[in-house]
């Protein structure tokens, strides 16, 4: 099959938005809605991709420069089929051109490859809807071929009724396409220059039109709104859940967790409420994630338990280790198999070792931490001098006793012991104990002070 041109229309002005931002980068599953489509036509291995976006939405090349596609501005925005004519000097005749919408984000692959199948001619997607209300309608003659595309604006009353519609995505022979574009004319009740009128036109020259449709309504819903987006939002989360519930995960709920990103997940995984997974991750076999946790661009290995409350990003975590409730994992931290970390504890850009714990409230960061280290609660790595960052090193079976500040660069040698509440700043020796501690004292004769007696202001 030849490659694809691909036009996605953008320069709706998003007015129903009441934001700043142009209508396509507002989000949904994290990511913004043109980049869903993007993706989608990068999927389909397009030749040519090419973005129409609008006066005012330069944030949309900006935001989307990584695409190799070509962006160009339609201004002033006279329709449909005007908006398409923008795109025309940069596409090939030699393969079809498809038509995307930046605002309809959940296009999916496998419908966009069925209308390549459809056959030659132009192929439209098309929806049957029991409130159609607002959409173009496909209007078919004798033996159900289709005639024409009437918008709801243009329509009588018969055709009011017709309940396929138009969802605006097509496929098109170029050079036909071109020809047709260049006999639009606006003299319609929005004085437009309506796209779905080459429908008619590829009729009277006997040109085949095929329709498909789409195998979900929600592929093709298009967003004008917050609320119609926080509702395609639940839609494709609903759709995520139940991808997972069939592949064999557990969910508490449903309803109640958010991808925004890839999850893969292998046997055995349970999820509970009110978890949100962000770029790339992964869970394997027997993982369990507690409520309310945020995992985002990170790999937890098999049978390790994540405590609710916990945040994980940018980080790998080994097999059986318990993490949390309530722990932090900030970006280059290598937790290995079977380490604890436990509540209120913060790591970043350092290693723990295998079964090394590090159970309650303590920083961790730029450490090297080795095997079977046991860093007790309240422990600091001072990591920063208010200019540089220095690293602190643990090595394997060092015992770190609580409230003990490690000022980097510093290290703890193997097996070592540091005494509670010792501030350590230079290297502690293999082995032994270092501590640092003014002695106990007891005073005798000390009085806790008592409360003056208060002199009444009378200003
Ligand atoms: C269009 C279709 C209608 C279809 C409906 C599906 C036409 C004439 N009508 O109607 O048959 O049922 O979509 O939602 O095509 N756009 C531009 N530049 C413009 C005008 C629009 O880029 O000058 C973009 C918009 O940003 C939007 C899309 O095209 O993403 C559709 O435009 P819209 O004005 O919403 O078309 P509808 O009247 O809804
Ligand atoms: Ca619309």
């Amino acid at each position: 099959m030849s490659p694809l041109n691909i036009v996605i229309l953008a320069a709706g002005k998003g007015t129903r938005m009441y934001s700043n931002k142009p209508k396509v980068l507002h989000a949904l599953a994290g990511k913004p809605m043109v980049q869903h489509v993007l993706d989608c036509a990068q999927a389909l291995q397009a030749r040519n991709i090419c973005v129409v976006y609008g006066h005012g939405g330069e944030a949309v090349p900006q935001a989307m420069a990584a695409y190799p596609a070509k962006f160009v501005v339609q201004e002033p925005q006279l329709g449909t089929g005007h908006a398409v004519q923008q795109a025309m000097p940069h596409l090939d005749d030699g393969s079809p051109t498809m038509v995307l919408y930046g605002d309809v984000p959940l296009i999916q692959l496998k419908t966009l490859q069925h209308m390549r199948e459809a056959g030659d001619g132009l192929v439209l997607l098309t929806v049957n809807l029991t409130h159609p209300t607002g959409y173009g309608r496909i209007v078919r003659g004798a033996g159900g071929r289709v005639l024409s595309i009437v918008e709801e604006k243009d329509a009588t009353p018969e055709q009011r009724e017709i309940q396929e519609v138009n969802t605006g995505i097509l496929l098109a022979p170029t050079q036909m396409l071109r020809s047709w574009l260049a006999k639009l004319r606006n003299n319609n009740s929005q004085s437009e220059y309506y796209l779905t009128d080459i429908v008619a036109m590829a009729v009277e020259l006997g040109v085949a039109v095929h329709t498909v449709q789409a195998a979900h309504a929600w592929e093709v819903e298009g967003i004008n709104s917050k609320q119609q987006l926080a509702v395609l939002e639940r839609t494709w989360q609903l759709v995520e859940a139940q991808r997972l519930l069939a592949s064999g995960v557990t969910l508490a709920d449903p309803a109640r967790i958010d991808v925004r990103g890839t999850l893969t997940c292998g046997r055995d995984v349970e999820i509970d409420v009110g978890c949100i997974f962000e770029g790339a991750v992964s869970l394997a076999d027997d993982v369990r994630v507690g409520a309310y946790s945020i995992i985002r661009n990170a790999s937890i290995a098999q049978g390790t338990q994540i405590a609710a409350y916990s945040h994980i990003d940018s980080s790998s975590v080994g097999a059986n280790c318990h993490i949390g409730p309530y722990a932090r994992l900030r970006p280059g931290s290598q937790i290995h198999d079977g380490a604890h970390i436990g509540n209120f504890v913060e790591i970043k850009n350092s290693a723990i070792g295998q079964g090394s714990k590090a159970n309650h409230l303590s920083y961790i960061g730029d450490a090297t931490v080795g095997s079977r280290v046991n860093i007790g609660a309240g422990t600091i790595t001072c990591n920063y001098d208010g200019a540089n960052k220095f690293r602190t090193v643990i090595e394997d079976d060092a015992f770190i006793g609580s409230d003990t500040q490690l000022v980097a660069p510093v290290r703890v040698g193997k097996g070592a012991t540091i005494g509670a509440g010792s501030t350590i700043t230079q290297n502690a020796p293999d082995g032994v104990l270092t501590l640092s501690r003014s002695k106990q004292v007891t005073v005798i004769g000390w009085r806790r002070p008592v409360k003056l007696k208060q002199v009444k202001d009378e200003t």
